[in-house]
Formats: structure tokens, sequence, C-alpha cells
């Protein structure tokens, strides 16, 4: 048996993190993970996607780089490569964490680990005891219900499709959201011919609905059929119904499956062991702790928010309120509300806080603004196509208080920690209209968008 300060139950992005915190600290730490280190973010996901992503950015803009006076001949792309630099990118990152968790003094466990309740998690026959227990199991892709999905071999999920041998000549995509436009561009930037099917009427859910229209319009060379119902799957044929009703199907040679994740609790104990569990996960509160005594749920598997920077974050919060009990009070929770996103298309789209629509569900007294891209000299500078680009800023009417920023233009991915700066700061359009921004860039455009706001 065992005995150390804290059990950690799988080592992705909230996991390691929590290791590696706690390590610091002066803990003493056993981080169990039956696979790689690094989760689905580091493995098959975050990470391997947007190295891909950059490869596909950099063949099309070797495509279009004649309108900017320069000329590539013969630009073309080599798929195995673009797969050994994505393995050589995972690899050299996850050895990264293994070295960092070593250098801390972290005890990295590899096995299969079953939590046993507050206290006591069993991994290779072996009884670990600890004070406290950190749950980190993340999440996995969800598979609806359709007929044909299941043993159906022109059927994937994101990571069969990051690893296929192949660029397939025509690729369906079940899903709009974050996964299905990011893999859907991908593809299509690499000739492939996609088609995008999507429940609901606007793609990317999350997105402020008139910048999801300006991304979906970006994309000419994707199909997007929208407000469709997937009816059943056919070897490599998607049947569904349209938006009007009619039967509808897309020919592919390879169908990716992208509707959402789950929180990951099956196998580990979640049901035996007595923890509250809910429609999204095991149930934590705004610390991270759990109905169970120092057990505390991080990352995907609580079901707050499946992002890898929201466990990043979960994961400093449950380390300071394990260290201190009384950390909340310095403002160590996680504020959802206050989580940005990203996602990594051509244009990049990112935002932080309530779209418009939300706000006024929220009961708001709303007035937005939105600056488009040809007021940042630099986006123009560097994209002489079709990309509008924009800055849409939403602020309270009554305080004017910035209740949320989204942005569509390159480095937006970049750019969006100054809108988390400024909804954390509770900053007034006011105090965002004094800020010095630097000139040229994209960022431009959201003090464009603060000073355009008529108040
Ligand atoms: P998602 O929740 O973003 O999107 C799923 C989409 O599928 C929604 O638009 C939904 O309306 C649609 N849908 C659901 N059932 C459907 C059906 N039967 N037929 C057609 N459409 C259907 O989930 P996604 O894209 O699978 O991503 C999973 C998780 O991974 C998300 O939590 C996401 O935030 C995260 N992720 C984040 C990335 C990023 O931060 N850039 C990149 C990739 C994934």
């Amino acid at each position: 048996m065992t005995k150390v300060d804290v059990t950690i139950l799988g080592g992705g992005p909230g996991g390691y993190l929590a290791a590696e915190r706690l390590a610091h600290a002066g803990k003493k730490v056993v981080l169990v993970e039956a696979d790689e280190l690094g989760g689905t973010c580091l493995n098959v996901g975050c990470i391997p996607t947007k190295t891909l992503l950059n490869s596909a950015k950099l063949y099309s803009h070797a495509l279009h780089s004649s309108a900017y006076g320069v000329n590539v001949e013969g630009a073309s792309y080599d798929w195995a490569k673009m797969q050994s630099w994505k393995n050589e990118v995972v690899k050299g990152l996850v050895g990264g964490i293994g070295a960092m968790e070593k250098r801390l003094g972290v005890n990295v466990i590899k096995g299969y680990g079953v939590f046993k309740g507050p206290g006591r998690v069993e991994v290779n026959g072996e009884l670990i005891e600890s004070e406290h227990v950190i749950i980190a199991t993340g999440s996995v892709p969800v598979i609806p219900p359709i007929p044909g999905l299941q043993d159906n071999p022109s059927v994937v999920d994101s990571t069969g499709l990051l690893s296929i041998p192949e660029v397939p000549g025509r690729l369906a995509v079940i899903g709009g959201g974050v996964i299905g436009v990011e893999f859907a561009q991908l593809f299509a930037a690499l000739g492939s011919k996609v088609s995008v099917i999507e429940m609901m009427p606007e793609i990317a859910p999350m997105v402020d609905k008139d910048l999801a229209v300006m991304m979906r319009k970006s994309m000419p060379e994707i199909t997007f059929s929208l407000g469709c119902k997937v009816t059943k799957v056919e070897g490599g044929t998607v049947h569904y119904l349209s938006a009007a009703g009619a039967e509808e199907t897309v020919e592919a040679d390879t169908i990716l499956v992208a509707v959402g994740r789950k929180a990951a609790v099956e196998g580990w104990g979640a049901q035996e062991s007595g923890l509250d569990l809910y429609r999204g996960g095991v149930v934590a509160d705004e610390r991270m702790r759990t109905n169970l005594p120092n057990v505390w749920a991080i990352g995907d598997v609580n079901g707050k928010s499946l992002l890898a920077h929201s466990a990043y974050r979960m994961a400093e919060v449950a380390v300071a309120n394990i260290l201190d009990p009384q950390a909340h009070r310095r403002g160590e929770i996680l504020r959802t509300n206050m989580v940005p996103w990203v996602i990594y298309t051509q244009p990049e789209v990112a935002g932080v806080g309530l779209t418009e629509d939300q706000a006024r569900e929220a009961g708001y007294e709303v007035v937005t603004a939105t600056a488009p891209g040809y007021m940042s000299g630099r986006y123009v500078a560097e994209t002489s196509f079709r990309a509008p680009g924009a800055a849409k800023i939403v602020v309270d009417a009554e305080s004017q208080q910035v209740l949320g920023i989204q942005v569509i233009a390159s480095y937006a991915s970049e750019m969006i920690w100054g809108a988390v700066a400024v909804l954390e700061l509770e900053m007034m359009l006011g105090d965002l209209r004094q800020l010095t921004i630097p000139h040229p860039t994209v960022s431009e455009l959201i003090r464009e968008a603060a000073w355009a706001v008529k108040i």
C-alpha cells in the first residue's frame, strides 16, 4: 500500500497540471494514467488537430500567395509527411510532460485506476491511500443512436479521422460544431469534397449568430445542410431529412461523427463509490468539490466546460482549495461565464462572455456594435480574399459594463485573452476605450467595436 497526499485519476491537461501545481507546493502526488500523459488534448485533440490545420493553412497560403505578389509554383501537400510532423509534435509535447512530472517528483503510475471511495484508489492491484483524490478522467465522443453508424468501416470519430491513411475524396460530417467545422475546413483545404449536416439552423452553436453566418460564408467550398436530421447511414450514404422535410442523401468515402463529447464516468467506480452524478458527469461545485469529502472533480468529467484551458483553470482552482480551504474567498473558483473559446478555422473565431442573444435572454438591455475587418490595416494587408472579419461587442446599456466580445479574424485565438481580462476585471465601455492597443494589429478591431457602440 502506498500513502500520499493526493492521488489524481487521469493524466490529461486537468490531471497533469494539478499534479505539477501540487508537487510545486511540496505535496506528495500519485498521477494515475492508463494511456499516454496529455489526455485527449495532446494525443488526439487540440494539439494534433491544430498541427494538421497549420499544415493545411500553409498549403492554402501557398495556393493563394500570388495575390500578394508571391508566386509558388507547383504547391502540393504530402499527407504522410503532415502525419509524421503531427506525430513528432505530439510525441515531443507528451514527452515534455513526462519529464516535467519526473523533475517535480510526481509518481506517475501507468495503469487503469479505480476510485474506491474517499482517499482510496486501486491501480494494478495495489491500493493507494491519500488525503485527497482528484478525478480527472475526461470525456469520450458521443455516438448518437443513428442506425448504421456502428460497425461501419466508413464511419470514424475525430480520433480515427486524425490518422486516416489517405485524404478522403468525399467527406461527410455529421455535426457542425467545433470538431465538425475544424475537420471540414482541414479536409476541404486538402481537396476533399466536404458536406456538413447540422441539426440546428446554424453551425457552431456558441458563436454569435451574425458571426456564425460570416464564418459559414467564408467557407464556400463546403456544403452545409442546416436544420437537417440524419435518419440512417448505409455504407457511405448518409440519409437525412432536410429542413423542408425532404428525404436527401450524401455519398461519402468517410463519415465523421462529431455531435459532441460526454464525461467519462464509466468503468472507474463513479457509480459504485457514491459520487453524485448528473447528465453532464460528476457533480462538482465552483471550487471543484464533489459530494464526497476531499474528493474533487476537474476537467471534462464534471461537464462544466469541455475545453482544455477550462481543465487547466479547474486544476488550479482545486489545488488552491486543497492547499487553503479559504482560497475560494480570494477568487479561486471557476467562473464558467469567463471561459473563452476558439474555433481554429480560417479565419479564426473566438469569444468570451455573453453573445447578444444570451445577454438579452439574461434580461439585459443590450447595445452592441460590430467593427468590420477592413477597419484593421493589418487585416486588410494580409487578407486579399473572401474572409470579411469582424469584432462584435455586447454592452449592458444601463451600467455600460462589457458583457461579451467575439471576433472572427486571423489571430482571434491570440487576441481573445485581452477580452477575457476586460470581462474578468468587469471593465466598463469607457475603460476599454481608454486602452492603447498596438497599431497596426487585428486586435484594433476590438477597440473599433468599442468606439462604435452608440450609448
Ligand atoms: P459540439 O457540441 O461543439 O457540436 C456538436 C454539433 O453537433 C452541434 O452543433 C449539434 O447541434 C450537432 N448535432 C448533434 N446531434 C446531431 C445529429 N444527430 N445530427 C446532426 N447534427 C447534430 O461538439 P463537437 O464538435 O463534437 O466537440 C466536442 C467537444 O470538444 C466540445 O465540447 C468542444 O468544445 C471540444 N472541442 C474544442 C475545440 C476547440 O476548443 N477549438 C476543438 C474541438 C473540440
